[in-house]
């Protein structure tokens, strides 16, 4: 079994290429090679969200995902979610709402609630809250981040 590979992959819309060990997991690529700390390192895993990317357009909790799984992958992470100096609705609505206190979980809302509207943008009430179940958060008590995320969808639906 070789110790260390060498990886290619697409973060942000950037080319990567990195020689990597074996065991380095994708939230370890992110962070501390590439140094994007956007995406937070909580339980370590899989229980919390809060290390929540897209990979391949689809959520994925980056604390247990092997960087070797990810060749040929396309990751975006929540540096990517603002677009040119502009929030995203979903981020403009926690902001509106103030649904972040230590913010710890955030990242991994936002990036969870942009994909379902992206995939979903008329999700039910229940599948909203099915969507946010992987994402723990300490401190806001979830109403916040649930009016948020009711306010953002209205705002993309009326974008369609
Ligand atoms: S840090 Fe990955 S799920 Fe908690
Ligand atoms: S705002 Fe602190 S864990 Fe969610």
């Amino acid at each position: 079994m070789p110790t260390e590979l060498t990886l290619a992959l697409t973060v942000n819309d950037e080319p990567v290429r990195r020689l990597v060990p074996a065991h380095r997991t994708l939230l370890e690529l992110l962070r501390e090679d590439l140094g994007l700390t956007g995406t937070k390192h909580g339980c370590d895993v899989g229980d919390c969200g809060a290390c929540t990317v897209l990979m391949n357009g689809h959520p994925r909790l980056a604390c247990i995902t092997l960087a070797a799984d990810c060749e040929g992958a396309v990751v975006e992470t929540i540096e990517a979610v603002a677009r040119g100096g502009d929030l995203h609705p979903v981020q403009a609505a926690f902001d509106h709402h103030v649904a972040a206190q230590c913010g710890y979980c955030t990242p991994g809302f936002i990036i969870t609630l942009r994909q379902l509207f992206a995939d979903n943008p008329n999700a039910t009430e229940e599948e909203l809250r099915h969507a946010l179940g992987s994402n723990l958060c300490r401190c806001t008590g979830y109403t916040k981040i649930l009016a948020a995320a009711r306010d953002a969808q209205a705002v993309l639906q009326s974008r369609r």
